[in-house]
């Protein structure tokens, strides 16, 4: 590469980078300088922590809601303003098992790691002496205990995740005896009961819940505006922003993907050297869209990205939104390159689908058999069929559909047309 060259990119990419005065205040990793609304569930955390002054936590606050609405967030900001509160903020997402959590916890209170020889009782014992000597050298009133992304210590299964609760809830009650308040918020995108407790623990734990409703499209536009004042370094205009959060109000009130479109609607925008416009916040969201639909999808087995594959087909050739478990069944074998799964396998996988959020499902119409499934991809059948195999999604969905549709529009209702419209809608039957 000549030294020209390498100038010339240079200068683009500094020219890209110059609609940017601040372009960390996009980074959704740091805290926000400002927390818009929320006072509700603001008021109930410091309800919970001001108890201290009557000596009377509960033992465990478990806080719900779904992603990026807030949780992680807002309980640091409480614990970090009330001085009396010494807070240990643990993400179970790095630690992956009970015992990594033993230990992310040590090493948040500065105690190296054990090995996991030693045992999960010696950690915890561990852990209990650290506090007491931490809360008694630091003149602090109240030891919280975060423990985010706790949903994930449920996927360890040679650990025992909800005896390691019960522990914990020991511990608490342990360090209350030697006149050491502590308390533990756990967060999790569901409701605890979900989650494989055993009843031993739930009664032990109690029902001291907070949940974070996603955010309303008002909330989020404040997010935005002041996110972007800082990022942008001025006013952008309003009808951007509230595009953005009308799009991210509409598919998921998550206040951390809203940024992340907004910043990489700007991105494309810079790119064109054009100022930020609506058109580039639907750029901009078809493209996380695809980004966050190809790991899904990269990540599912053969039969289930067949089966993924036969709804996108569905929804968009026959324009149809719902699809009974057995119309889906049926067609799947078309798709295959293997020998089909049965029934009752292919319903759990349907099932498997709709927790990974790629479906919904809805009882629908009684049939003879009882009462029927349909599912609904919730996401852009095109993205899906073009993430899945694009040259084909092309040459037998959408080329087929455009003939359809084009003889439909027509209405004919004889000659050579009509044969081609024949044609196609038999092709559309019988392939859909
Ligand atoms: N009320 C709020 N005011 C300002 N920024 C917020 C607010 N709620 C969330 N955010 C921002 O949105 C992103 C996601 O929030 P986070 O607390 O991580 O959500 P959760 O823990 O529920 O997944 C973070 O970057 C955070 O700064
Ligand atoms: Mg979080």
């Amino acid at each position: 590469m000549a030294d020209t060259q390498l100038n010339h990119i240079i200068n683009k990419v500094e020219n890209e980078k110059k609609i940017f005065a601040n372009k960390s205040a996009f980074d959704t990793s740091n805290p926000p300088s400002k927390i818009i609304s929320r006072v509700n569930e603001v008021g109930k955390i410091v309800g919970y922590i001001l108890d201290y002054k009557q000596q009377q936590v509960v033992p465990l606050v478990s806080i719900y809601g779904r992603s990026g609405t807030g949780k992680s967030t807002l309980l640091k900001y409480v614990c970090d303003y009330i001085p009396e509160v010494k807070l240990c903020f643990t993400n179970l997402r790095k630690a992956k098992t009970v015992f990594g959590t033993i230990n992310l916890i040590l090493n948040q209170l500065d105690q190296p790691s054990l090995t996991s020889a030693q045992g999960m009782n010696l950690g915890l014992e561990k852990i209990r002496e650290t506090i007491l000597n931490t809360m008694k050298s630091k003149n602090k009133k109240l030891f919280v205990l975060a423990l985010d992304e706790f949903d994930v210590i449920f996927y360890d299964k040679r650990g025992n995740p909800s005896d390691f609760v019960y522990k914990l809830v020991e511990m608490v009650a342990e360090l209350k005896e030697k006149c050491c308040l502590a308390m533990i918020f756990t967060i999790s995108n569901n409701i605890l009961s979900d989650y494989d407790l055993d009843d031993r623990v739930r009664s032990r734990i109690g029902n001291s819940e907070i949940f974070f409703k996603p955010y309303t499209q008002e909330e989020t536009l404040k997010i935005l505006q002041q996110r972007s004042e800082e990022a942008f370094g001025k006013k952008i205009d309003d009808k951007v922003l509230k595009e953005c959060a009308r799009f991210s109000y509409l598919e998921h009130g998550d206040a951390r993907r809203a940024v992340d479109l907004l910043r990489v609607s700007a991105e494309i925008a810079a790119k064109e050297n054009k100022e930020i416009s609506v058109e580039h916040i639907k750029s901009a969201s078809k493209q996380l869209q695809k980004d966050r639909l190809g790991e899904v999808i990269s990540s599912l087995s053969y039969h289930s990205k067949v089966i993924t594959l036969v709804l996108a087909v569905k929804t968009y050739g026959l324009d149809d939104e719902w699809h009974t478990t057995k119309s889906i069944f049926d067609s799947y074998p078309k798709y295959l390159d293997a020998e089909p799964v049965g029934y009752r396998r292919f319903s759990e996988l349907l099932n498997d689908l709709e927790n990974s959020g790629l479906l919904v499902s809805k009882t629908g119409s009684k049939g003879h058999k009882g009462y029927k499934s349909e599912y609904s991809l919730v996401v852009d059948p095109e993205i899906v069929g073009e993430l899945i195999d694009k040259e084909w999604w092309n040459e037998n969905v959408v080329k087929p559909k455009a003939n359809f549709d084009e003889a439909d529009s027509l209405g004919v209702t004889s000659g050579p047309l009509f044969d081609l419209y024949k044609q196609v809608k038999k092709h559309r039957q019988s392939q859909w």
